[in-house]
C-alpha cells in the first residue's frame, strides 16, 4: 500500500484519472503470459517522458519498485511486478508520431501495437519486418524491452536490427537520447543496443526511431506435412543449406498440431506428425522460383503432402494456426514451462532428438514448435502439478544440451524471472558481474524492475 501523500504526488504528475489503486484494476496489471501474478501497489499511466522522469525521481526518493508494462504478452515475466510497487503502463503513449517515407523511418511511442505500425507503414509501401506471434496485441515498447524476434527473423533479423535511436528515461530520472536518425552511427558506446533487450531494468523507453524497408512485391507461402518430426527437421536444414532464404521457416510438431487443432476445432494435420510452414518474399518471378525450391526440398526430405497458400485468406489461415499454438497448449495440460532455446540452425535435428530422449527419461509430455529456420525452438514441457520437479530436471538437462551446442537459453523471450536461475550457466561469473555493474551504475537503488534477469543484482 502506498501512503495517501505519495498517491497525491503521483496524481499531481499524471492526473488522478491515471492512478489506479482499486483491487480489480490492479489484478489486470499483475500478470503476463507466464500466468504468474503479483499485485502492484498502484498503476500509473504517464503521457510523456517528463512525467516518466518525475515518477522515477519520486520512486528513487521513496525506494519504490517501478515496473514498465506494455500489453503484458511477455513469456518470461518481464512485466510482472514481483516486488509490488508501481506499474508504469504505456497505453496513453500509443501514437505513431511520424512515418518518414524519404528516409524509411518511423518514430513511435512505446505503447503502439506492433501490428498497428505494420499496417500503417504497409499502407505506404513500407515494411516493418519484426513479427512476434502476438503482433496483434503486443507493443513496440515491450518488443524493445525483450528484443522480440518472431516469425520473420530468419531473413530479416530481430527488433534490435530495426532500432536506430531511442528516448530513454534513466532510473534516476534523466531523459537521454541514444542513436540518431541515421543508418550509421559510431559516436560513443552503443546505448541503443544496450537498452534493447534490457527487459525494462536499465531505463524506460519513451520514444523509438525505427528503420523501415520497402514492402516486398510478392509473398508465397506453403505448408508441408511430414510423417515424423525428424524428417521435418531435415527439411529445414536442407532448405537452409540451399540458396533460398525464406522469410519464415517454422517447424510444428505433432503435439503442437494436435493442440492447435483442439483450440481452433479443425483437423489440421490429416494424420501427419509434423508440419513445416515456409514463406518467401521478393519480386514475383523470384518468389515463384524460390517457393518451388522450398517445396522440392520438403518433398525430398520426406513430406507426404505440400499445400501452397495461393490466396491471402489461405495464408491467413495457416498463420492463424501457427500463432494459436502458444495459448492452445493449455488445452492439453493445465501448466507449461515454455522454453525459448536457440541453437545454430544446423543443430535443430540434434537438439530435437535430445529433447525426445529427455522427455522419455522423465516420462513427460514435451512439445516443440517455432522458428526452426533461425534455430529458435519453443520447447514446451506440459505438466500437471505433481510433475513440477521432473519438469525442472528436464528443463535443466535441455538447457545444458543447448549450451553444449553453443546455443542460448533464450532467443527472444528474455530472462525475466523465469530463466534467472539459469543465466549464470550461459554467461559465466565474470560476464554476469559485468552486467550487474552496468545495472548498479544506472540504477543505484535497484528500483527499476527488480528481480528480473538477475536473481539478485547486488
Ligand atoms: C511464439 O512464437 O508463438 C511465441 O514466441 C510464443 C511462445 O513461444 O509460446
Ligand atoms: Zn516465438
Amino acid at each position: 500500500m502506498l501512503k495517501p501523500p505519495l498517491l497525491k504526488e503521483l496524481s499531481q504528475i499524471v492526473g488522478q484519472a491515471n492512478v489506479f489503486t482499486d483491487a480489480e484494476e490492479l489484478v489486470v496489471y499483475s500478470y503476463d503470459a507466464t500466468r504468474v501474478s503479483s499485485l502492484p501497489s498502484a498503476v500509473v499511466r504517464p503521457s510523456s517522458a517528463q512525467e516518466v522522469s518525475d515518477i522515477l525521481r519520486l520512486a528513487n526518493r521513496e525506494q519504490i519498485p517501478v515496473v514498465p508494462r506494455g500489453a503484458g504478452t511477455g513469456m518470461s515475466g518481464g512485466s510482472v511486478p514481483l516486488q509490488g510497487g508501481l506499474v508504469l503502463s504505456f497505453e496513453r503513449m500509443n501514437r505513431i508520431l511520424e512515418i518518414d517515407e524519404a528516409n524509411r523511418m518511423a518514430v513511435v511511442e512505446p505503447g503502439v501495437i506492433t501490428g498497428d505500425l505494420q499496417r500503417a507503414v504497409e499502407a505506404r509501401g513500407l515494411f516493418y519486418p519484426p513479427d512476434p506471434a502476438s503482433q496483434q496485441f503486443c507493443t513496440l515498447g515491450g518488443n524493445i524491452a525483450e528484443c522480440a524476434g518472431g516469425l520473420r527473423a530468419v531473413k530479416y533479423g530481430v527488433t534490435r536490427d530495426y532500432v536506430l535511436g531511442l528516448e530513454v528515461v534513466l532510473p534516476t530520472g534523466e531523459i537521454i537520447r541514444t542513436g540518431s536518425r541515421t543508418l550509421k552511427n559510431v559516436a560513443g558506446y552503443d546505448l541503443t543496443r544496450l537498452i534493447v533487450g534490457s527487459e525494462g531494468t536499465l531505463g524506460v523507453v519513451t520514444k523509438i526511431v525505427l528503420r523501415l524497408l520497402s514492402l516486398p512485391e510478392s509473398v508465397r507461402t506453403l505448408a508441408a506435412f511430414f510423417p515424423d518430426v525428424g524428417s521435418a527437421a531435415h527439411a529445414i536444414t536442407a532448405i537452409l543449406s540451399g540458396k533460398v532464404v525464406p522469410r519464415a521457416l517454422e517447424l510444428i510438431d505433432e503435439g503442437s498440431l494436435a493442440a492447435a487443432g483442439n483450440y481452433l476445432k479443425q483437423d489440421i494435420a490429416g494424420g501427419a506428425r509434423a508440419m513445416v510452414l515456409a514463406e518467401v518474399d521478393g519480386a514475383s518471378q523470384t518468389t515463384e522460383r524460390e517457393i518451388a525450391v522450398v517445396e522440392q526440398a520438403c518433398r525430398e526430405a520426406g513430406a507426404n503432402s505440400v499445400t501452397r497458400a495461393e490466396e491471402q485468406a489461405d495464408r491467413d489461415r495457416l498463420w492463424k494456426i501457427r500463432r494459436s499454438i502458444s495459448p492452445a497448449l493449455y488445452t492439453i495440460k493445465p501448466r507449461k514451462r515454455s522454453e525459448d532455446i536457440v541453437v545454430p540452425p544446423a543443430r535443430i535435428p540434434d537438439i530435437l532428438a535430445q529433447i525426445q530422449v529427455i522427455a522419455k527419461r522423465h516420462g513427460l509430455t514435451i512439445v516443440n514448435f517455432g522458428h526452426a529456420g533461425d534455430g529458435n525452438i519453443h520447447v514446451n514441457i506440459l505438466l500437471e502439478d505433481e510433475e513440477q520437479s521432473a519438469a525442472k530436471l528436464a528443463e535443466q538437462e535441455i538447457l545444458a544440451a543447448v549450451l553444449g551446442m553453443q546455443g542460448s537459453i533464450s532467443g527472444e523471450h528474455g530472462i525475466g524471472f523465469s530463466k534467472a536461475d539459469y543465466l549464470p550457466m550461459e554467461t559465466g561469473a565474470a560476464a554476469l558481474e559485468a552486467m550487474k555493474k552496468i545495472k548498479r551504475a544506472l540504477d543505484p537503488n535497484n528500483i527499476l524492475n527488480p528481480g528480473k534477469i538477475f536473481i539478485n543484482a547486488e
